[in-house]
């Protein structure tokens, strides 16, 4: 469900005619619908409400933080990965207590910032990552609350480039070596175990690689327990999929999903934090571009946008698939065109689509790339010098701009010249 639809012959973003936004902040911009956000998020805590829970969005998939705010205004934890991320939560409100650091290379001064700014765990990832939390915890005189992400060797059948489960994967520590790092961590004064962490992929569009990890969880806090820790929260991570084609996809929902942790780890009495990004985040976004030339090839169409790689990496990426679509409503009945979709950057690889069948445009005609809201805005960047694009935030009939584009001057002045160039 989101919340961009036609309305009278043209796209929407929930009451704000996307022609409205282009012609106020110019293409290419990311625009993301506040209801859909603040749905997919009350999906998930839902999904949860049988017991104790926090749903913890993973920042990485969309920070702004205008977008934080929202959800966290809305009750939602984050899960951070870094610095910069800790800092964005509580600069959009966020209080330590409901903010997650999750991630496989934290360093001394990242976990001295959470420790003095107020953290609800860290998920620590291996045995140097604990040695060095419990130094920084002690000479800070604080005891850092802690689970252990243990990898549980599980197939989470996504993308080999966000697949983490595997025991190849750098992430966590291997289950069958959990028990030791437990009774290491438990000797530590600056570290007081809490709980368990796992996250399998991103993705994800089946449930039972959820099902494999969750149960061997289970299993796990079981056997913690019997040897003396105290295990109270569950991390189970993120990565349930979203449909990017709306004809052909159809993941598991949130609720199947709440069913699923019930049934594997329900009976344990633990506290449930979950790191959902996608869902919440994917499908409250567009991106929108506009036609700079229909040019003909050999043997195809080339259809060339002001929107590129840099602006959204995916398909280069990950082969990824995004609708798109024109933001003027085709009249029914009209032909198809075929093309390859591209942006300006002066590579190959700068490719959204290959032998797409669309709506025919036109030059100056505005497209949609659909489910742009994660994993967009956030890892784009400015290569071949094309300043990074604006964010709009759209609330019913209210539209903002959440981040501006640079201009060129700004952009430009980032850079200094040493003074023997001078
Ligand atoms: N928790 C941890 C520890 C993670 O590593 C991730 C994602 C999440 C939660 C959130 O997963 P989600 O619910 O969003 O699937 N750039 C890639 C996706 C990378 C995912 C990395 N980790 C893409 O565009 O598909």
């Amino acid at each position: 469900m989101d919340h961009f639809l036609y309305r009278d012959g043209a796209l929407y973003a929930e009451d704000v005619p996307v022609t409205e936004i282009a012609a106020a902040v110019g293409t290419p911009f990311y625009v993301y619908s506040t209801a859909t956000l603040k749905r997919h998020f009350q999906l998930f805590d839902d999904a949860l409400a049988w017991g104790d829970h926090l749903v913890c969005f993973a920042m990485k998939s969309a920070s702004n933080q205008a977008i934080i705010k929202l959800l966290g205004d809305a009750g939602a934890g984050m899960d951070v990965v870094s610095g910069g991320e800790y800092l964005r939560a509580k600069a959009a409100g966020i209080p330590g207590e409901r903010i997650v650091f999750s991630g496989v290379g934290k360093t001394a001064d990242e976990m001295r910032m959470a420790l003095e700014g107020g953290i609800r765990q860290f998920n620590v990832e291996s045995e140097p990552e604990m040695i060095v939390l419990d130094q920084v915890a002690q000479s800070l005189g604080v005891v850092a609350p802690i689970t252990v992400r243990v990898n549980p060797d599980v197939d989470a059948k996504t993308h080999a480039k966000i697949a983490t489960g595997k025991s190849e994967n750098k992430f966590g520590i291997p289950i069958s070596r959990a028990r030791d790092v437990y009774a290491m961590a438990a000797k530590m004064p600056g570290l007081k175990v809490i709980g368990i962490d796992v996250h399998i992929g991103s993705q994800l569009t089946e449930l039972a690689p959820f099902e494999a990890a969750y149960r061997k969880v289970a299993e796990l806090t079981e056997t913690l327990r019997a040897d003396g820790h105290e295990i109270t929260r569950l991390d189970l991570g993120g990565g349930l999929g979203i449909p990017y084609s709306r004809s052909n996809e159809a993941p598991p929902l949130p609720t199947d999903y709440g069913d699923l942790i019930k049934r594997t780890v329900g009976h344990l009495g633990c506290e449930i934090e979950i790191e959902p990004g996608r869902l919440i985040s994917g499908n409250a976004g567009l991106m929108v571009s506009k036609v700079i030339y229909v040019k003909s090839g050999e043997d195809r169409d080339f259809l060339i946008l002001d929107g590129a790689m840099n602006d959204l990496i995916r398909p280069a990426m990950y082969d990824a698939y995004h609708d798109i679509v024109p933001v003027i409503e085709p009249q029914p009945g009209a032909e198809p065109a075929k093309y390859d979709i591209v942006g300006p950057v002066c590579e190959s690889g700068d490719t959204f689509a290959k032998g797409r069948v669309m709506p025919a445009v036109m030059p100056d005609d505005l497209v949609a790339f659909r489910s742009a809201g994660a994993y967009g805005a956030v890892m784009s960047s400015e290569y071949n010098s094309r300043p990074l694009i604006p964010e709009v935030l759209v609330d019913g009939d209210q539209f903002a701009v959440i981040r501006a584009r640079p201009t060129y001057e700004e952009m430009i002045a980032r850079d200094t010249l040493p003074e023997w160039l001078v």
